[in-house]
């Protein structure tokens, strides 16, 4: 199954890090279960964002980086295969705080969780993607969340007023409950994203 190559390439991704909001989820990711079901395939044109080309503006190495080789791959994998995923989004037009750029412009696959294809209740892990200048509003949910950038840039705002530029490789961690949300720039944003504790497919409530 294609999935496997890309459940082991994120535990590598993942492992390889050491980032202190990334420890916690460690073990839930290695220890995410031990079944899977096959997937209906389900398209949406955001997959189309994913770069087919690694080399053109998305990994300048000018020395050896082990987490953006990591990151390379992983990206590779996902468009590789990305006609094999189900790709789906949690909004919809009756969720007034979502624009339309946003539904037209997002979308996201889950590599594990509880809808498989790897079957888990502890973590919740994915690719989501951004198309340029979307803004996704503040939002909060019960989980525990980490987005790992892996291509693009984004302004994350937590809570009432800290906003951060994050780019390929940082972490933002997202503590349970608390507001957040952000706004991708000119490139897509596309980011691997981590759930763990509370209800793993919660819908995220608007602030
Ligand atoms: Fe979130």
């Amino acid at each position: 199954m294609p999935a496997n190559e890309i459940l082991n390439q994120i535990i590598a991704l993942i492992s390889s890090f050491e980032h202190p909001g990334v420890r916690t989820f460690k073990d839930n990711l290695v220890n995410w279960g031990d079944q899977w079901k096959a997937v209906s395939l389900q398209w949406l044109p955001v997959a189309n964002l994913l770069p087919s080309d690694l080399h053109n503006g998305i990994v300048r190495l000018t020395k050896r980086d082990v987490t953006m080789e990591e990151i390379a791959h992983l990206l590779g994998l996902f468009h590789k295969y990305k006609d094999q995923l189900h790709w789906e989004q949690s909004y919809s037009k009756a969720d007034k705080a979502v624009s339309r750029a946003m539904l037209a412009g997002y979308g996201f696959a889950e590599i594990i969780g509880k809808n498989g294809p790897f079957l888990s209740d502890r973590i919740r892990c994915g690719i989501g993607i951004w198309g340029p200048h979307i803004s996704y509003p503040k939002h909060r949910h019960q989980a525990e969340e980490i987005y790992l950038v892996m291509s693009g840039s984004a302004v994350f705002t937590l809570d009432g007023s800290t906003s951060m530029s994050a780019f390929p490789r940082d972490v933002i961690h997202v503590a349970s409950m608390r507001d957040h949300g952000f706004e991708t720039q000119a490139q897509p944003l596309i980011v691997l994203y981590l759930w763990q504790s509370g209800d793993l497919r919660e819908k995220s409530t608007f602030v």
